[in-house]
């Protein structure tokens, strides 16, 4: 029996459209991520010991990369980017999350060095990266955001706060770095916890297995 060509090229086309193009892109997606997260692994462990401009130690970066993953957050904004250890470790995050980092850095030195850093690390396309005094540029900034982390002069932790939270969603992290429940933190940033803990709307807890993290949830308004 001779089956006719014209009845041949519908079904190649459904196999193609419905079963091989299909399995070929979810075979190569893994793949794609798999890349990704060799070379971030490879830098973060070259550069393990070198990050001398105030960068957090790589157990706080992971706290921040652990907290994005479990809520699936999306939408992150960086104040204090210095050379960018915690930039990558906020991106390489959310590289899995499909999300994007705002961060921002006032020394153009730092900002310079943390672009080549991210670019190094793969994770470029992931970070919005803004060289700025954010005192303004936080106001300036539309959000909506779902994480913050606040990393830069301590003076002006409570300040960022207040001009942050109005954009930050609910369920949303906002986390500050040198923040501790431990006495003898610093001034700046035990008033700033002390601050924290009096808010009704914000629930707040805090990690200080490393440098310290408050993490403060956004809490629905009842
Ligand atoms: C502790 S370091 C940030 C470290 C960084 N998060 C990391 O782990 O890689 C603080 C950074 O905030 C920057 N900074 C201080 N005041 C700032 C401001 N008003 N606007 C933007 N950046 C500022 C400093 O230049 C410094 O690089």
């Amino acid at each position: 029996m001779r089956i006719k060509k014209t009845c041949v090229y519908p079904v190649i086309i459904f196999l193609c459209l419905f079963f091989i193009f299909p399995v070929i892109l979810l075979s190569q997606e893994p793949t794609a991520i798999k890349i990704l997260d060799d070379k971030v692994r490879t830098y973060l462990e070259n550069r393990r010991g070198t990050w001398r401009e105030l960068n957090v130690p790589a157990s706080d970066g992971k706290i921040l990369y652990d907290l994005i993953i479990k809520n699936n957050y999306k939408k992150a904004l960086e104040i204090g980017t210095s050379t960018g250890h915690s930039g990558i470790w906020i991106a390489w995050a959310l590289s899995k999350t499909g999300g994007k980092l705002i961060t921002i850095e006032i020394d153009a030195e730092r900002y310079r060095e943390a672009l080549a850093n991210f670019k190094e690390a793969g994770l470029a396309n992931y970070i919005d990266a803004r060289l700025a005094d954010a005192h303004n540029l936080v106001k300036e900034l539309q959000g909506p955001f779902d994480f913050v982390f606040c990393d830069a002069d301590k003076e002006w932790y409570k300040n960022y706060f207040i001009d942050v939270y109005p954009k930050l969603e609910v369920g949303g992290c906002y986390t500050a770095h040198n923040v501790s429940a431990r006495r003898g933190m610093g001034r700046q940033t035990e008033q700033f916890y002390n601050y924290l803990k009096r808010l009704s709307y914000v629930e707040t807890a805090v990690n200080d297995s490393g440098g310290g993290i408050s993490i403060s949830y956004k809490r629905p308004i009842k």
